[in-house]
């Protein structure tokens, strides 16, 4: 039952019941996890108005207004009746089973449609029942599979984003039910904050100050050096990644600056204490950036106060044998000590992504580039 999904509403689609939410994620979480199981959760006993303002009263009242009713509920009271008549079936009373108005005939199954590349499925009919029977302490039920295939708001955002280029693939880790099985995470990166968290513990008296991560991508660093302390902005030159770590990390879309990191790096005269890029370095390297790598490493240098973090592609990788030459970790520390006004730059280790189809890229050396006063270039 976790892989049934909260489908559209009296006759709704999936997307067109989240764009009248204006909640993209609707359609992302598991009904055992939704409002009719909440309303069951939070009982009898609450007020009319509770159950108007829960997540339960506000999907009824979205539904009513862009549809006219909700099962037989045309307005308010008839939501909070409905509820209450619910809540009465979890309690073992015996209320007469509604039917017409959207209720489907008693006995028949769940009606439930797969969705593209994931093990889950969205639900076209039944999210009461499944949620009475989750509430039961059922984990599986029998259901009907409707033909066809549907996608949810989150597959298509994440599959019109730029980098991947309508790939299958998440490059960092996003959690949502329909993405679990078919859709890998390309760099797990959990070792790259691990490892920056812990160089950052000796450097500074405490987990705080300004924090800048270019190429954010969705945001996971901005979002996770922000649960650390740090005041975290991200740069990405795809709009998109913005939206994405709003809806999957409740991340400040103001919080990412949109366009290419050169470019915005040269117009600003701002300095975060601690500045990280990842994985963007040598493609301008391979010339698909907008400047000389060197450039981009100065830019990196003057907005960095203290630390700069910064991993790239390497000769090593399959990918990369030709096109890379010469680019291993002595030569990326040498030229980053060359290009910029750091005093040190430590060598801080491979990635832990060189696995499964990756196994012979990534492996990549993160760096940190450190000044001794560790007050800036000025
Ligand atoms: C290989 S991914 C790296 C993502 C992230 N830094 C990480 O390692 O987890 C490259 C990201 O950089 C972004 N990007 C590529 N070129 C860029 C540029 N010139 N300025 C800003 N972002 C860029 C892409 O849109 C994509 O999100």
């Amino acid at each position: 039952m976790s892989r049934l999904l909260l489908g559209g509403q009296n006759g709704t689609t999936g997307h067109q019941f989240a764009a009248a939410l204006g909640d993209p994620m609707w359609p992302s979480r598991p009904v055992v996890d939704g409002p009719h199981a909440e309303v069951l959760a939070r009982g009898s006993e609450r007020t009319d108005q509770q159950i108007l303002s829960s997540s339960y009263g506000r999907m009824a009242m979205t539904c009513i207004r862009h549809t006219g009713r909700y099962f037989s509920a045309t307005d308010e009271a008839g939501v909070v009746e409905q509820a209450r008549e619910f809540l009465a079936r979890a309690a073992g009373e015996q209320t007469e089973v509604p039917t017409g108005d959207h209720h489907s005939p008693p006995g028949l199954p769940v009606l439930v449609v797969p969705i593209a590349d994931s093990d889950c499925f969205q639900v076209l009919d039944g999210h009461h029942r499944i949620a009475l029977a989750a509430a039961a302490g059922m984990t599986t039920m029998p259901v009907r599979v409707r033909r066809g295939r549907v996608t949810t708001p989150l597959q298509d955002l994440l599959r019109r984003m730029s980098w991947l280029k309508g790939g299958q693939e998440l490059y960092q880790p996003i959690d949502a039910p329909e993405l679990e099985a078919l859709w890998p995470t390309v760099r797990c990166c959990a070792d790259r904050l691990e490892a920056m968290e812990t160089f950052l513990r000796h450097q500074l008296p405490e987990l705080s100050g300004t924090y800048l991560d270019v190429a954010s991508c969705y945001g996971w660093f901005v979002h996770q050096m922000g649960n650390l302390g740090f005041e975290a902005e991200g740069i990405e030159q795809d709009s998109l990644g913005a939206t994405v770590g709003r809806l999957v990390y409740g991340q400040d879309p103001d919080r990412i600056r949109i366009g290419d990191a050169a470019w915005i790096l040269r117009g600003t005269q701002e300095r975060w204490d601690v500045v990280s890029c990842f994985s963007l370095l040598h493609h301008f390297v391979l010339g698909r950036g907008s400047c000389e790598p060197a450039e981009l490493v100065r830019l990196l240098d003057r907005a960095t106060g203290r630390v700069l973090f910064l991993d790239t592609g390497q000769e090593h990788e399959k990918w990369f044998r030709t096109s890379l030459r010469g680019w291993n970790p002595e030569h990326i520390r040498n030229f980053l000590l060359e290009n910029s006004t750091f005093d040190a730059v430590l060598d801080l280790g491979p990635d832990r992504d060189a696995v499964g189809p990756y196994a012979e890229n990534y492996g990549r050396h993160l760096f940190a580039c450190v000044r001794d006063d560790g007050a800036g270039a000025g």
